[in-house]
């Protein structure tokens, strides 16, 4: 399972691409509008942070079809890792299947039901982002929604890459692994939770006690 940032903060992305378990971010309008940066430049320093092979999802705020197409080929042109995110609207499908069909890779993002997702797959797009976290906000099941599009997935074949954004806790990633989505996107805090354990530094601390009370010398 790939495991994407969900932020637009540069330290933080930094830090995670230092430690090589990220394979890229994925940013929103409300991450790029937090840093206080203009978008431009934002997106300059990202692109700078991130090695060749990540890839890094930026949104179009354009609502309508025309402009749409304006804004994400504009997105895509910059950098050969953009991957571009478009609302899963009326005019967001027929953008995808447009853009999709000129080679440029679409996420669809803001989706909330498995029927979504399937006519997301249907206009080609390369990633379905459902909002797992945003549906138990409000009592919905998100993981029974992410468990249907795999299946509706499975069923036909279809190459549409399922994204399972809106994490809200560990065990979510847990969730997602389990159910067999191809990508994760995670805010930083969960992803340093992963791999912090308390019996990790407890287990460590005991083994170097025990090689210095043994007064052992390592090899080098
Ligand atoms: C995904 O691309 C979105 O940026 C993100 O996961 C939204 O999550 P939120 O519900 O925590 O804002």
């Amino acid at each position: 399972m790939k495991i994407f940032l969900d932020s637009a903060n540069i330290d933080e992305i930094k830090e995670l691409e230092r430690l090589g378990v990220i394979d890229g971010i994925t940013t929103n309008p409300t991450l790029a509008s937090v840093t206080g940066k203009k978008f431009k430049d934002l997106v300059g320093e990202i692109f700078s942070t991130l090695s060749d092979d990540k890839i890094i999802n930026l949104e179009v705020i354009a609502t309508d079809y025309d402009n749409m197409l304006i804004q994400a080929r504009a997105l895509s042109a910059l950098d050969k890792r953009v991957v571009v995110k478009i609302p899963c609207t009326e005019d967001g499908l027929r953008a995808c299947k447009t853009l999709s069909g000129e080679g440029i890779r679409i996420n669809i993002t803001l989706v909330f039901s498995a029927m979504q997702a399937l006519l997301c797959a249907n206009a080609n797009a390369y990633y379905v982002s459902p909002f797992v976290g945003r549906l138990d906000d409000i009592s919905s099941s998100g993981i029974r929604t992410i468990d249907d599009i795999r299946t509706i997935y499975d069923n036909y074949g279809y190459k549409t890459q399922i994204l399972f954004a809106s994490v809200r806790s560990l065990e979510h990633i847990l969730q997602a692994s389990l159910s067999g989505v191809d990508i994760i996107t995670s805010p930083y805090k969960f992803i340093k939770q992963m791999y912090n354990h308390p019996l990790t530094d407890k287990g460590l601390d005991q083994f170097l006690s025990d090689w210095k009370n043994a007064n052992q010398e390592f090899i080098v």
